[in-house]
Order: C-alpha cells, then sequence, then structure tokens
C-alpha cells in the first residue's frame, strides 16, 4: 500500500506511523526524522534545513522533493510505503503524483489525524525521542520506565529543539496555511479519510487499521 499521514504537529503521526507500517509490513519514511538524522551529522543536507526547521518553517520543496524522490527510489519502497510528513503543501503533493505516475503508480490512501491546537500543545510539550532508535515517548501520556532513558532499546531520550512552545504555535500557524489545503486536495480525488486521533494510543492505531482495512476491502 502507498499511504500518506497527515495531520498538525503532534497528532501522533510519527507515534502511529511506527505501529501502522508495521502492521502493513512497508516503510516508514518520514521527511522530519529524515532531515533530523542530517542535522546531527552536520551533512550539507542537515545544514540547509536546519534554520527553517529551528524556526518551524517548511524547508524549500526542491530540497525536500529530491530527498523524497531518493528515499522511494531505494528498493524497500517498491511495494508500499507510510509517508509521514510529507507532502506538506499542494505543490509537494502534485509533484509526487506526477512521480508516482512516472514510476506507473499512484497513492492509494490519506490518513488524517484529527486533533485539536490545545491537545497539540500538551503532546509536543512533553514528548521526549531516542536518540538511538527513534522511538517516540511521552512524559505523561506514554513514559518510559526510567526518566529519559528508552524502554526498547535503552537509548538516551531527547526533547526536540521545534517544541517549544512559541514554535509550536507557529508551526501551527504554517499548518494551517500550507498544509491543512492538502485535506480537501486529497477529499475531491476520494482517497481521503480523516479519524479522531484523541484518546489512548492503541485505541487510535485501532481505529486507524480499521478504516485501512475497509478502505483496502
Ligand atoms: P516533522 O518531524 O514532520 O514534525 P511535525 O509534522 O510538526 O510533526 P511532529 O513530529 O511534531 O508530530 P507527530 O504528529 O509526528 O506527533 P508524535 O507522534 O511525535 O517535521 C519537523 C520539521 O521538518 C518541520 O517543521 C519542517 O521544518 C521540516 N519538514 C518535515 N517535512 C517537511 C516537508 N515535507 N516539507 C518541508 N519541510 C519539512 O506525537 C507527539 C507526542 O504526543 C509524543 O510525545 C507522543 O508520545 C504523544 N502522543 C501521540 N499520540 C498520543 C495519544 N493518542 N495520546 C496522548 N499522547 C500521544
Amino acid at each position: 500500500m502507498r499511504i500518506v499521514l497527515v495531520g498538525p504537529p503532534g497528532a501522533g503521526k510519527g507515534t502511529q506511523a511506527q505501529f501502522i507500517a508495521s502492521h502493513l509490513a512497508i516503510p516508514k519514511i518520514s521527511t522530519g526524522d529524515i532531515f533530523r538524522y542530517n542535522v546531527t551529522r552536520g551533512t550539507a543536507l542537515g545544514r540547509k534545513a536546519k534554520a527553517y526547521m529551528d524556526r518551524g518553517d517548511l524547508v524549500p520543496d526542491e530540497v525536500t522533493i529530491a530527498m523524497v524522490r531518493d528515499r522511494l527510489n531505494e528498493d524497500d519502497a517498491q511495494q508500499g510505503f507510510l509517508l509521514d510528513g510529507f507532502p506538506r503543501n499542494v505543490p509537494q503533493a502534485e509533484t509526487l503524483e506526477k512521480m508516482l505516475s512516472e514510476w506507473e503508480t499512484r497513492l492509494e490512501v490519506v490518513l488524517e489525524l484529527v486533533v485539536d491546537d490545545d491537545e497539540v500543545v500538551r503532546r509536543l510539550s512533553g514528548r521526549r525521542t531516542c536518540h538511538r532508535c527513534g522511538r517516540i515517548w511521552h512524559v505523561l501520556f506514554d513514559p518510559p520506565a526510567r526518566k529519559d532513558t528508552c524502554d526498547d532499546c535503552a537509548g538516551e531520550l531527547f526533547q526536540r529543539d521545534d517544541d517549544r512552545e512559541e514554535t509550536i504555535r507557529h508551526r501551527l500557524e504554517v499548518y494551517q496555511d500550507q498544509t491543512s489545503p492538502l485535506v480537501a486536495y486529497y477529499a475531491d480525488q476520494r482517497i481521503l479519510l480523516g479519524i479522531d486521533a484523541t484518546g489512548p494510543v492503541e485505541e487510535v492505531t485501532d481505529r486507524a487499521m480499521s478504516a485501512l482495512r475497509r478502505f483496502i476491502d
């Protein structure tokens, strides 16, 4: 399956992507994770992306699209993928459509995770991520057994630079202005599925999987 996850920052895209991708045995491709990996290592791509990410702005389309094209060309993405964080505006969506049609394929489903702004701020201000395996935790809603240590791999947990309240508010504005038009864009194509993304993580995963299964069947 070729799936896109869309939703505001903190909607739980990364959290759900790890479970959905594993249920469907497809790779999870997160543009935010790829950028952060490059920023940490100080690569040329990371240096281009860092200032935009720190401000909560979108990295320019030409940089992002080239990176996604390379990733989708890799072997593990040939039978399907789950995109988390891409596309992020209508030009990126149009480019993705063209790219897939060149490869004689198309997107099957766009899953929208719906949550309100107050929940986003609560979630992002308590988020912690594992340096080693990338597992996402929350200090209140999904705490690890030992503070600052990942239960899965014993890696060290960190707080993202863009999870300060002021930057979170700006990311929400960017989402409203640039990303939310994708909801209508994909609804017009009749491939949009929206689910309530509030409540316990496992319940949201169950909702997502039953919505996806109905769509596949
Ligand atoms: P990116 O990493 O994609 O950030 P984002 O879209 O802002 O989304 P987040 O990762 O903040 O949130 P999420 O929805 O994944 O939530 P999570 O599962 O972590 O992008 C970062 C930056 O990279 C962008 O600002 C931009 O600069 C750049 N970028 C990326 N893609 C780009 C593109 N296509 N074009 C241009 N620039 C791009 O959950 C959040 C917290 O909530 C966690 O602590 C989690 O444990 C908790 N949580 C999750 N679900 C629940 C639940 N059900 N109940 C309670 N808590 C929950």
